[in-house]
């Protein structure tokens, strides 16, 4: 399993010193929460408080944006060269164009899905993308209760892919900690993120507690 902590649980009075923890403790990604106030009611990181973070970084980004204007967003955070970029499937009218408009940027394209969207919904994308994300919390802010149906989810989704002969990993993110790791990790979930889970206890310990 693949653990990406959320620098949105982190301590932002110390964020480059918060990064290099994370970062040693054994974070594989670095897990960034975009939010605009107005697709999710919390605002959060511009570029150029990720820029901080990625100055010193040893573990590439994976931006989460949770914004209306994706294209808008993707442009202003491709020259951080993050490994992943995703969106809201929920919030894009052409998914298409925005994934390979992401590629293009030679960033790897990924989709999220609210808790209440089906897998379904991202089938004819399978091709064009290197992850999905599956939300197990309703997206804005850290510290929620994990959703359990994502576990079903998570397994009609492996399902399509594998029917597909698609590569893409999945990810999940929202509540996960050490009591519903085992579940994810059945379902074929490949990458964790972790927020509050992760900060609030020993970094080092708390991601190798993920690691299954
Ligand atoms: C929620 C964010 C998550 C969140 C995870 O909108 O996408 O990444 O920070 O935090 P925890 O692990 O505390 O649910
Ligand atoms: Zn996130």
């Amino acid at each position: 399993m693949l653990v990406a902590p959320s620098m949105l649980s982190c301590d932002f009075g110390k964020l480059e010193q918060e990064t290099i923890d994370i970062c040693e403790a054994g974070a594989d990604k670095i897990h960034i929460d975009v939010m605009d106030g107005h697709f999710v009611p919390n605002l959060t990181f511009g570029p150029v408080v990720v820029e901080s973070i990625n100055k010193v970084s040893t573990k590439p980004l994976d931006i989460h944006l949770m914004v209306e204007n994706n294209t808008f967003f993707v442009e202003l955070f491709a020259h951080l060269k993050p490994e992943y970029i995703s969106f809201h499937i929920e919030e894009e009218k052409h998914p298409h164009r925005l994934l390979q408009k992401i590629r293009d940027y030679d960033i790897k394209p990924a989709i999220v899905l609210n808790p209440s969207t089906p897998p379904e919904s991202v089938e004819y994308l399978l091709d064009n993308l290197d992850m999905i994300l599956l939300m197990s919390v309703n997206p804005g802010f850290g510290g929620q209760k994990f959703i359990p149906s994502v576990i079903e989810k998570a397994k009609r989704l492996k399902e399509l892919l594998l029917k597909k002969g698609s590569k893409a990993i999945i990810e999940v993110d929202g509540g996960v900690n050490d009591k519903n790791i085992h579940d994810l990790k059945d379902a074929g979930v490949d990458m964790v993120v972790a927020g509050s889970y992760v900060f609030k206890n020993d970094y080092k310990k708390a991601i190798k507690s993920l690691k299954v």
